[in-house]
């Protein structure tokens, strides 16, 4: 029996997964958050699908110690490389979610027939996870990926809204490997951030697809058909942030997604 006051656990690389985090406090003010940013090991899309496994684990240990009702894996490369070992590792002691099933619902839901683009990490692009879960659906979605690796580190650097991310951008968006699709699926968490400069790119002929408040609503709607969601709810939930390895940009990117200030502790994960 979980307490319904238990936090959520959230973890991501670095700061992509604030995204997700993010339309999850706006969604579910009253549940309490913890948010794990994996910066001393970031980038996950240029891991091996074992290494991001091992660092999934070990987040998953802490956030098992802290006694979450449920764990939200807002990353799309370690939704991909580790979502199925973390479920099973898990069990009954928290819910476990990923970032990939609710976008390929909606995909699949809102998308028949068409060409629907997806740029992603390398781990997500090569693992076909999106062409297999999509399949999966038989609706006929045609996808066109594109691994674009320079993009996660280029904003957690902090490169995001100015003339280089849209230069990047655009040199990524001008692929054979994109041409004629209709809409693009944001396949990193990071990429929220640039959604205006990629929006500016297609003039908006092209509908730009984040799956942020789309997994925050899954999550939601799980949570509550199984009686786990919060049931104050003029409590205002508190957030508690870690991160391997203590980053400037992470703190200003907190700060700047949720305004208040905010518990950011150092834990190393081979502590
Ligand atoms: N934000 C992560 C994702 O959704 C990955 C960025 C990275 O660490 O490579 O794939």
């Amino acid at each position: 029996m979980h307490d319904l006051e238990a936090p959520i656990g959230i973890f991501d690389s670095g700061i992509g997964g604030l995204t997700v985090a993010k339309a999850v406090s706006d969604l579910l003010p009253a549940e309490n958050l913890l948010y794990f940013g994996d910066t001393a090991h970031m980038p996950y899309g240029e891991k091996s699908s074992s290494a991001i496994q091992a660092y999934s684990i070990k987040i998953c240990n802490l956030f098992l110690n802290r006694k979450v009702k449920a764990i939200l894996i807002a990353c799309n490369s370690a939704s991909t490389a580790a979502f199925d070992l973390v479920k099973e590792y898990v069990g009954s002691k928290a819910q476990v979610f990923n970032v990939i099933d609710p976008m390929v619902a909606y995909v699949a839901q809102n998308y028949p027939q068409q060409k629907v683009g997806l740029i992603g990490t390398k781990q997500t692009v090569g693992s076909n996870v999106y062409q297999k879960k999509l399949d999966a659906t038989n609706t006929g979605v045609q996808l066109q990926a594109l691994a674009t690796p320079l993009l996660a580190p280029m904003i957690e650097e902090g490169f995001f809204q100015n003339n280089i991310s849209a230069s990047v951008v655009a040199n990524y968006l001008e692929s054979e490997s994109l041409a004629g699709i209709t809409s693009l699926i944001l396949g990193c968490t990071h990429y929220p951030l640039i959604k205006t400069e990629i929006e500016k790119f297609y003039n908006n002929s092209v509908t730009v697809l984040d799956s942020s408040q789309t997994v925050a609503l899954a999550m939601k709607e799980q949570l509550d058909a199984l009686n786990l969601l919060q049931t104050n709810q003029q409590h205002e939930g508190a957030y508690h942030f870690y991160v391997s390895d203590y980053t400037r940009s992470f703190e200003a990117s907190t700060r700047i997604f949720f305004g208040k200030e905010v518990v950011l502790e150092h834990y190393p994960l081979w502590d």
